[in-house]
């Protein structure tokens, strides 16, 4: 066999995997009224065409925030919102039937394009709309008639089935009707978030507008659990509305049982397909399912992590580090902690200058191993390290060369390091140095 891999086959035989892993399950897929108003929108459902073919069940929640706002200017009326909330009067529903019409027509058309030069070409989509959404009036809360403003009574989980089971992309938009025959307007990530809910999707995925869901530092916030996505939401910081919205549907969608929620900037072309179809993803993985108990390590975390790491060192298998150290270094490590304990952990050291970062001090309880514990952490530290815009790991190892080469490290020379790292090699413990590409 050829040595020279060529990029293209190499990235489609690793997104291998991801298509027989997505193949069958159901996605709900929420973006705001601007990526309707977008230039965009083809290319965006240009990739939603890509994963119906994959198999992909598909159901697609347009906002349509913008457009009513239009709508609501063009008769001379300025938007009403308490807080959040819009205040749909007669006028205002109007207007939202009118922009929710034009959203639909518009995603409709753009799903039946079949051009011979586009990438569609022969993909002959069936849209599914409908009454699936029934609604119930917010009504009035602190003195404040919020009229035709509703929120998701109940979602006909059946009936979308069916209209996936037919091979339909099923589009909802940000209205539901109440059994009394009125209409109601409904925020589009509530919609979103009830309908993966009540589908049992496998995923709920957001487009942001933005940048993505950012940390205090500006750094992308590779992945959460519901628990911290809810601190971050009340933590007084201007997130902006945007991500604010998407963070609330996707704490909600966990809650209520969707396993995985992405919060992903649609600004950069394809992000659907890299965060579906790449390992580390692009954006931000809510979810209460792998990385429950994954977290950044903090000083009082310092006895438990030389309780664990001390055992190895007497053995050889990590290089000893001081108490003082750890205390020096605990910012750069993360921890699973169970029932209070700390039963592993790991560290990572970024040479930002380089691109590269160094994967230190990985360690499972050993009544803790064999289950997984070890993969989350790297996959983990993985997804931060893509986040901070590193493209390479490295890690050094006596003993366990195996496990790192089972999960795409392989064997490099001690010049690929860091100058900074190589001038601390340990001649006399003669690691192996192992390194994986992050792309
Ligand atoms: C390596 C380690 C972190 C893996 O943790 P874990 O939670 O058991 O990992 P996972 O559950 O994700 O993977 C377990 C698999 O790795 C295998 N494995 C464990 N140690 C291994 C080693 N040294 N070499 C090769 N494979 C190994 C297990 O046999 C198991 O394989 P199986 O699923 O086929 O049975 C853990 O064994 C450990 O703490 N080892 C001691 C510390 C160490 O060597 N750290 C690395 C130096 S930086």
């Amino acid at each position: 066999m050829s040595p020279q891999v060529d990029p293209f086959v190499e990235h489609f035989r690793a997104s291998a995997q991801y298509i027989h892993a997505h193949r069958g399950r159901t996605f709900v897929i929420m973006f705001g009224g601007e990526a309707v108003a977008s230039k965009d929108l083809r290319t965006l459902l240009f990739d939603v065409a890509l994963l119906h073919s994959l198999g992909v069940r598909i159901v697609l929640v347009a906002g349509a925030r913008p457009q009513i706002d239009d709508a609501l200017a063009r008769r001379g009326e300025e938007p009403r919102f308490e807080g959040e909330l819009r205040v749909t009067d007669d006028v205002a529903l109007e207007c939202v039937k009118e922009a929710v019409g034009t959203t639909r027509v518009e995603l409709e058309a753009l799903l039946s394009m079949g051009l011979p030069n586009s990438p569609m070409a022969g993909a002959r989509l069936r849209v599914a709309t409908g009454n699936f959404v029934t609604a119930q009036p917010v009504g009035v809360v602190d003195g404040v008639d919020y009229q035709y403003t509703g929120k998701p009574r109940r979602v006909d989980a059946e009936a979308i089935r069916q209209r996936l089971d037919d091979g339909a992309i099923v589009v909802l938009t940000p209205i539901g009707y109440s059994a009394t025959g009125e209409a109601f307007n409904i925020s589009s990530h509530e919609v979103a978030a009830a309908t993966a809910i009540a589908l049992g999707a496998d995923k709920l995925i957001g487009l942001l507008e933005g940048q993505g869901v950012l940390d205090a530092e500006g750094v992308l916030s590779s992945q959460l659990t519901p628990q911290q996505a809810e601190q971050l939401l009340h933590s007084g910081r201007d997130l902006g509305h945007d991500v604010e919205r998407h963070l609330a549907a996707a704490i909600q969608a966990c809650r209520g049982g969707v396993p995985r929620a992405h919060l992903v900037s649609r600004q950069r072309d394809g992000s659907l397909l890299r965060e579906l179809f790449t390992r580390d993803g692009v954006g931000t993985l809510v979810t209460s399912e792998a990385f429950e108990g994954v977290r950044p390590a903090a000083q009082n975390d310092v006895g438990g992590i030389l309780a664990l790491i001390e055992p190895l060192e007497e053995q050889g298998i990590l290089v000893r580090r001081p108490r003082e150290m750890l205390e020096n270094d605990i910012d750069r490590f993360t921890v699973i902690e169970r029932d209070g304990m700390v039963v592993a952990c790991a560290a990572l050291y970024a040479y930002p200058d380089d691109s590269i970062a160094e994967l230190a001090c990985l360690v499972v309880h050993p009544d803790y191993r064999t289950s997984g514990r070890g993969d989350q952490l790297l996959q983990y530290l993985e997804r931060q390290s893509r986040a901070q815009g590193l493209r390479r790991l490295f890690v050094l190892t006596t003993q366990t060369s195996h496990w790192f080469r089972e999960r795409g490290f392989d064997t490099c020379d001690l010049s690929e390091l860091p100058a900074a790292r190589r001038s601390l090699y340990d001649q006399g413990r003669r690691s192996k140095t192992l390194l994986k590409p992050l792309d």
